[in-house]
């Protein structure tokens, strides 16, 4: 696919990211119709996850009839071969259904087994962050450009977890980072702290396993605005998932190491 093709996926999944935000904004004004429901400990769905992911679907599978879609909920259908949009409606859905405001939309586009476009909109602030591979980042049109703090004890790092890994390993990582200085902040949302990492207001993103709909955008935001992350999509983890690693430049190798340092 040519580049003036991906642009112009990229500007389709610009405008759906906001569409869905929008309509995931509506749907939590009517909190009794959420359904709230557990799939695991600490891992909620709700109505307007399935809801926003069924619009995108649809709205994907009706413009490219050809491409392939993954999704957090449901999913859509991968096509082995053909490009394919990997979808996150709500991302940080427990944030969202206790009406906190770190929640986002997450689209990423994969070619070939590379991702090329990567969008998050964040519907709190109204703000769009956009990646084309090759072309820069984004937020609402203004470049982005990654942070610089290059000394451990200034530095602010978001280290998600989630009960698909052991606790205490969590907690040693932890642990670790904020004994070498390290301000550690768990927000809730994978996708939107990899976008804060891009923009330069966090200067890293751990997590011991995301899947893909988690971290593809927002890897991508990184990436082009000069940060570093470690390779996701190796071996089968379009759709089993991998380790999550994301800095500026100066941290990188750190953050590698003190995640290294604590594989369970
Ligand atoms: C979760 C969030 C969270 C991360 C978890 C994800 P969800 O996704 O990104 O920050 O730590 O690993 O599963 O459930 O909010 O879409
Ligand atoms: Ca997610």
């Amino acid at each position: 696919m040519d580049s003036g093709e991906i642009a112009a996926r990229m500007r389709v999944a610009e405008a759906l990211a906001r569409d869905a935000g929008r309509l995931a904004l509506d749907l939590r004004t009517d909190r009794p119709r959420l359904d709230i429901r557990r799939k695991g400990p600490q891992d909620v769905v709700t109505a307007a996850d399935v809801a926003v992911e069924r619009m995108l679907v649809t709205a994907l599978r009706s413009r490219f009839p050809g491409d392939g879609i993954l999704g957090e909920e449901e999913g859509g259908g991968a096509r082995p071969g053909a490009p394919c949009w990997v979808v996150d409606p709500i991302d940080g859905t427990s944030n969202y259904a206790r009406a906190l405001p770190h929640w986002c939309v997450s689209i990423a586009l994969v070619i070939d087994g590379r991702t090329e476009v990567g969008v998050i909109h964040e519907p709190a602030a109204d703000a769009l962050y956009a990646a084309r591979r090759g072309a820069g980042a984004t937020r609402d049109g203004l470049p982005l450009r990654i942070g610089r703090t290059d000394d451990l004890a200034s530095a602010i790092v978001d280290v998600g977890y989630s009960a698909r890994t052991p606790a205490g390993a969590y907690g040693a990582l932890v642990s670790d980072l904020l004994q070498r200085g390290v301000g550690v902040l768990n927000c809730g949302s994978a996708a939107l702290g990899l976008a804060r990492v891009a923009d330069g207001r966090l200067d890293g993103y751990a997590e011991r396993h995301l899947y893909a709909w988690d971290a593809l955008a927002g890897l991508l935001l990184v990436e082009e605005a000069g940060g570093r992350t470690r390779p996701f999509l190796d071996g089968d983890a379009m759709t089993t998932g991998n380790e999550t690693i994301a800095a500026t430049p100066e941290l990188f190798a750190t953050l590698v190491d003190v995640m290294s340092a604590h594989r369970p």
